[in-house]
């Protein structure tokens, strides 16, 4: 896979040019970004284990008919994706609320929602991501009302399938952040689940002590990243801790 031509670079991963034109490689990076790339830190070994997390959980949506645009993990930091037209929301479910919820609305700190709430953000780092009304997405054609549907109802299934499967693994899933693309097929198009899933972009806190497992201990500083992320890794029993140290050592 040398000599591979680079399509984009974002925060915390790459895209490259796939062996097939409907295909891309996502390399996943080590850089952790917060508050719009204001905060930046290297945290060592993480996008090895976010390579791996999202790819497990990706596997598990699609065998509950949740399409996504990963094929197959290729080595420890890369994955063969489809190549998808990226839908420019970020689309957040909340089961619990913390985070800009809290800040922007005065909520109580972990109070427990009655029903997920899901909320639209526009993809653009020059406007700080805002939140957006669905009224918005239709209006300035960011998706038609049919997508939007789809994208609503296939969150909605994330979370219900998401919630479950880490509460077996005794962790809380707060709240989390999606990304949708299109994808053609003989000129039919279909919303499909992009991007990654994992402690970058998902809040994990421990069933029994609330102990945060997730990028928000970078984000407020709160140290042991990596030790987080591990526990997610091992938990879904994706990477052992002496397969990581190899990994580490013989970094790629
Ligand atoms: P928020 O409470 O800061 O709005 O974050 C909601 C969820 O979205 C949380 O799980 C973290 C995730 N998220 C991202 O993945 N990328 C981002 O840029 C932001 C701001 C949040």
């Amino acid at each position: 896979m040398k000599n591979r031509k680079k399509l984009y670079e974002g925060k915390a991963k790459i895209l490259y040019h796939g062996p097939e034109p409907d295909t891309l490689i996502q390399y996943f990076k080590d850089d952790a970004t917060a508050f719009n790339n204001k905060k930046r830190a290297q945290i060592p070994g993480k996008g090895v284990l976010n390579n791996f997390i999202s790819e497990l959980i990706m596997t598990r949506l699609k065998e509950v008919n949740i399409a996504t645009h990963f094929l197959k993990r290729l080595n420890m930091r890369e994955q063969l994706i489809k190549k998808l037209d990226i839908i420019p929301i970020e689309v957040v479910v909340r089961n619990i609320a913390t985070g800009s919820l809290v800040k922007r609305l005065g909520i109580k700190e972990g109070k427990v929602l009655p029903r997920p709430i899901i909320e639209f953000y526009l993809k653009n780092d020059k406007l700080d991501d805002p939140i957006i009304s669905e009224e918005h997405i239709i209006v300035f054609e960011w998706a038609s009302p049919s997508e939007l549907e789809e994208i609503i109802s296939l969150s909605s299934r994330v979370n219900d399938f998401l919630t479950g499967y880490f509460f077996s693994l005794n962790i809380r899933l707060v709240d989390f952040k999606l990304e949708f693309g299109r994808y053609w097929k003989n000129d039919e198009v279909r919303i499909i689940l992009a991007d990654e899933i994992s402690p970058d972009n998902c809040r994990l806190w421990d069933l029994k002590t609330n102990k945060k497992l997730d990028k928000d201990r970078f984000r407020q500083d709160l140290g042991e990243v990596d030790k987080a992320y591990k526990e997610v890794a091992y938990r879904l029993g994706v990477l052992s801790e002496s397969e990581f140290k190899k990994v580490i050592k013989n970094d790629i």
